[in-house]
């Protein structure tokens, strides 16, 4: 059995889906499995009991976002094995440790390491699904408003990451791996405003704001304490290629998908209701 942490996550849900489709037992871990929306083939559980371990028994892998890591010695005392951790390309030789970003991805895999559990972490840099903090402006209408449009990223689709994970999860030859993940070319935020547009069918127009205007509602998953390092972050990107890697390719034998096809994927969510 594979418990999967963040199911109803943009990963953890792909991972899952993935998992069930490939007729894998997944017990999907969800802190209110009534909003899950979950395949029918995974066992959907609360992610919180009285009793710990009670969601990892029968699980010998998990596949842990490190929101989920206070869960790390339930899981090893009921008999995980390997852990599959969501990580962050943050953490690499040089980067700042005191960084928000870094210090919480680090610590836990600073955990799991000292934990005896067997591990693998995946580093994926920016995800595809950023650009969703963009969605309520274009489903408002043709211009979206944002910070750096010359910023540069390689995002990477959730569904490669969970691709990866996947392979992590049931292939041997992943204890003590660090995988680095990202997406295929490098593309800047106004180009991935026009490619929405594209897949939209509509002409969208990126206005660049002064980063200090930039508020919570511009990154409405991020903790507020974080916004100021993580828009520093993005000044550093404003032409800086940025890493690619053919991870996913290498690990799932697939291409690494574009920003356009994850754009494709998502118009839907970039629509009006
Ligand atoms: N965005 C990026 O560019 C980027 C880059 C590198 C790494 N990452 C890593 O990827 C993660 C985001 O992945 P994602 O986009 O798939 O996530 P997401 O769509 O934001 O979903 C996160 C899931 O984690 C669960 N969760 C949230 N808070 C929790 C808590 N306190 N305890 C237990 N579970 C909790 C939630 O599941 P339930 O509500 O069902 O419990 C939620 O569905 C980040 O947390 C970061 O660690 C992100």
């Amino acid at each position: 059995m594979i418990a999967v942490t963040g199911a109803t996550g943009n990963v953890g849900r792909a991972l899952v889906e993935r998992l069930t489709a490939a007729g894998r037992p997944v017990r999907a871990l969800t802190r209110d499995p009534r909003r899950a929306d979950l395949p029918d083939t995974a066992e959907v559980v609360p992610l919180h009991h009285d009793d710990p371990t009670a969601p990892f028994q029968g699980v010998t892998k998990l596949f842990l976002y490190v929101q989920a890591a206070d869960l790390l010695d339930a899981a090893r005392a009921a008999g995980v094995r390997h852990v599959v951790l969501l990580s962050s390309g943050i953490i690499q030789d040089g980067a700042d440790e005191t960084h928000p970003i870094h210090v919480m991805h680090a610590t836990v895999e600073r955990r799991l390491r000292d934990s005896g559990l067997e591990w693998t972490f995946l580093r994926p840099n920016a995800f595809s699904t950023n650009a969703l903090q963009w969605a309520p402006q274009t489903r408002a209408g043709d211009t979206v408003r944002g910070i750096f449009a010359d910023g540069l990223s390689a995002p990477i689709h959730e569904d490669d990451i969970a691709a990866v994970a996947e392979r992590a999860l049931l292939d041997d030859g992943h204890t003590g791996a660090v995988h680095r993940l990202t997406g295929p070319e490098a593309t800047t935020n106004a180009e991935q405003i026009d490619a929405i547009g594209r897949a939209l069918g509509r002409d969208l127009r990126f206005i660049e704001i002064p980063p200090q205007d930039a508020g919570p509602e511009l990154f409405p998953n991020v903790p507020p304490a974080m916004v100021q390092a993580l828009v520093a972050s993005f000044a550093a990107t404003v032409g800086v290629p940025p890493e690619i890697t053919t991870t996913v390719e290498d690990l799932t034998g697939a291409p690494a998908r574009t920003f356009a096809t994850w754009s494709t994927d998502h118009a839907d969510d970039f629509r009006a209701a």
